[in-house]
């Protein structure tokens, strides 16, 4: 047997002084989805993915929080983890740059370097934070420091230093050899010019920072983040015995355009004065933004992965992500974009097409694939469609043009809804010509659904294996050989699975405020509900968002921490676009607030005003469909489905009362 051409390809491995968001997402699922694609394509496919766990930032914010490094950046590899496994986005290695087999590889390959006469010691000059402790790259003398604002000083300190003046030639020279390292074309550009203007050599190692790792023998040399960081790259995959794991180099690092630089400048040149092997390209692509700007968290506009997962599926983020913007790049992330892409292309276009498709085989045919014998030349015509989107679905894929691919792959998926409208198959009747008729009519789309659900697949890993069952096909749909897809391959008589949910269409304007109730309380677990009835009553949200907090104990003065008082309602209306949220006005005794809550469902806006309830006092505002809310009214969550019923008092209380 002839042994599989290897592919590996990696994510950036990423910074452990925050957790992942939309746009570290982003990078990931392109990966999974190259992954996917290319195991499909017969290649042994590795990827990686990690945490980058050194340097100042991950120094301070552990400090911040307390505990040491070490503690600080388990606990964050863990939560990386975890949230990549959740979202089904397991990569075959994940590395730790605190491992030893990482930590070896780094003073390695610097050995190597040293060794070939590419690194040498001298002094680093630069404006450093005597109060942050570290270098403030690119400031000049009187600057200030970006982070905490207070003056920098002009310091000296020994380093080793990398000669990357001497690499300025053999990289354009690489870049010449090899015109696809660098994607796409205009960052290509960037980096030639960044080179042709003349390379400064680099300081590599550092002695201002605590946590790095150490340059054996040479302590308190530590290695700059990044030369350590990108030797990632090499120590998932074997470290010094690369050889014989026999994938590297890599074929592909995948980045933000916002570090391009380090991967296709510096990591080439480190691994040409150790005189190793350079990857074969590196793909830049774009940013998410959010109202055009970039994600921070201090501008409280960063998009989570999770809540996404959990409202729409994990399918419908990745098709979005794939399918809104060009790869390559910049683009704006918006939920309403979101949920109107899942209901159109997802729940009408794909989902509707595979369950209305096998609903009539089963009503027609008991459920059995039926044998296309009456066939006629509009079947023909969608078929050469069919057949034609398959060559040209697998160059996009391969060229990373992965919106265009998902287009040419609904491009048929709407073809088959225009052939279904033109032969109605359901207005045929029982005679033999129109059961046959039917029969090639509904062989002709099962046999459409079945190449687009194998097309698919990379994008919509979960989903394409729903409709593969519903299909009756044998073995998994990712075993199946894309370069051996064709027209004609579904066999008849093979018997349908069972129907399952795909893409329950969802109204938008009640999913972007479960997504947005649960994205809140996943950035501020503190302001989070306590209870499922608090959720439901403050959020109007239910499922994940009112699921209650562990049952952990807390002591009196955590709980002295909560501040309730009695409220009395004196207005209430509803909310334009979001179909469980009221508007309160709540006179509190101090003040009045206004209070969203979640139980338009259950009460009449009319039948409110006037009466006291419990309400948090002392919460975090935020807000609700856009809608702010100050406070929170207490009700018990009644039922499966959580009906909130207000809390109230059996006796007359001044409004403004504190419970206790
Ligand atoms: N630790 C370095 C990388 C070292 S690789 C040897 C780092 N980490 S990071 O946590 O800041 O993440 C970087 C990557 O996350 C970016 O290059 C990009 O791939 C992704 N993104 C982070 N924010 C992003 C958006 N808003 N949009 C798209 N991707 C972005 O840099």
């Amino acid at each position: 047997m002839a042994t599989k051409e290897k592919f590996y390809l990696t994510t950036p491995i990423y910074y452990t002084n925050g957790l992942p968001h939309i746009g570290h997402t982003y990078t990931t699922v392109v990966a999974d989805v190259i992954r996917r694609y290319k195991r499909m394509r017969g290649y042994e496919v590795v990827m990686t993915t990690g945490t980058d766990e050194h340097g100042v930032n991950v120094e301070r914010a552990a400090n911040k929080a307390g505990i040491p490094e070490s503690e600080f950046v388990a606990r964050m590899a863990v939560e990386w983890n975890n949230l990549w496994n959740e979202l089904g986005l397991t990569a075959d290695e994940f590395i730790r740059t605190t491992d030893l087999q990482h930590v070896r590889t780094v003073q390695w390959l610097f050995k190597l370097c040293k060794e070939n006469g590419y690194v040498y010691k001298g002094h680093y000059t630069g404006q450093y934070c005597i109060y942050d402790n570290a270098f403030v790259n690119d400031a000049k003398p009187g600057d200030n420091c970006p982070d905490c604002g207070r003056p920098t000083e002009t310091v000296t300190e020994e380093n080793y230093f990398f000669k990357l003046s001497a690499f300025q030639k053999p990289l354009l020279d690489f870049y010449r050899k090899n015109p696809n390292f660098i994607q796409p074309e205009t960052r290509k550009n960037e980096i030639v010019s960044f080179v042709e203007g003349g390379l400064k050599d680099l300081s590599i190692t550092r002695t201002t920072i605590r946590w790095g790792i150490p340059v054996p023998g040479e302590e308190p040399h530590v290695f700059y983040v990044w030369f350590d960081a990108l030797t990632a790259y090499l120590s998932a995959v074997g470290g010094p015995e690369y050889e014989r794991r026999g994938m590297w180099p890599a074929d592909l690092h995948l980045v933000g355009k916002d570090i391009i630089r380090f991967h296709a400048v510096y990591w080439p040149a480190f691994l040409m004065a150790a005189m190793l092997p350079v990857p074969k390209q590196v793909w830049a692509h774009g940013w998410f933004l959010m109202d055009s700007g970039k994600m921070s968290k201090s501008k409280g506009n960063v998009v989570l992965p999770r809540p996404i997962a959990n409202m729409l599926g994990m399918d419908a983020l990745r098709y979005f992500l794939l399918r809104e913007v060009v790869f390559g790049q910049d683009g704006n992330f918006s939920y309403d974009a979101l949920v109107t892409r899942y209901n159109s292309d997802l729940a009408n276009g794909l989902g509707n097409l595979a369950s209305r498709t096998a609903a009539m085989i089963e009503k027609n045919f008991t459920g059995k694939m039926p044998k296309p014998s009456a066939r006629q030349p509009q079947d023909e015509v969608l078929a050469r469609e069919a057949q034609s989107a398959i060559g040209e679905v697998l160059e996009r894929y391969e060229n990373m043009e992965f919106a265009r691919a998902l287009e040419a792959i609904w491009g048929v998926i709407a073809a088959a809804d225009k052939y279904l409208s033109s032969e109605q198959p359901w207005a045929l009747g029982d005679s033999e010509t129109d059961t046959q008729r039917k029969a090639a009519v509904l062989w002709t789309t099962a046999e459409l659904l079945r190449i687009v659900t194998v097309l698919a697949h990379p994008v919509l890993p979960d989903s394409t294996v729903k409709v593969w069952s519903l299909l009756g096909q044998p073995a998994s749909v990712s075993g199946v050989e894309l370069d051996g897809l064709r027209w004609g391959q579904l066999a008849a008589g093979v018997q349908l699975g069972k129907a399952q949910a795909l893409f329950p269409r969802v109204d938008k304007a009640e999913a972007i405020e479960r997504i947005e109730a649960m994205a809140n309380e996943e950035q501020n677990p503190q302001a989070a509900p306590a209870t499922a009835a608090a959720a439901a009553a403050s959020t109007a949200s239910s499922g994940a968002a009112a699921s209650p907090a562990p049952a952990e104990k807390i002591t009196i003065e955590d709980f002295a921490k909560v501040e309730m008082r009695v409220g009395q309602i004196l207005t209430a209306e509803r909310i334009v676009g979001a179909d469980k949220l009221l508007k309160l006005n709540v006179d509190i005794g101090t003040e009045k607030r206004q209070i969203c809550a979640g139980i338009a469902q259950y009460y009449e806006p009319e039948a409110l005003v006037g009466r006291k309830v419990a309400v948090v006092t002392n919460l975090a505002p935020r807000k609700l469909r856009g809608v702010e809310s100050n406070g929170m009214i207490i009700a018990a969550s009644v039922g499966p489905e959580g009906r909130p019923v207000l809390a109230g008092f059996l006796e007359d209380v001044e409004i403004g009362a504190r419970l206790k």
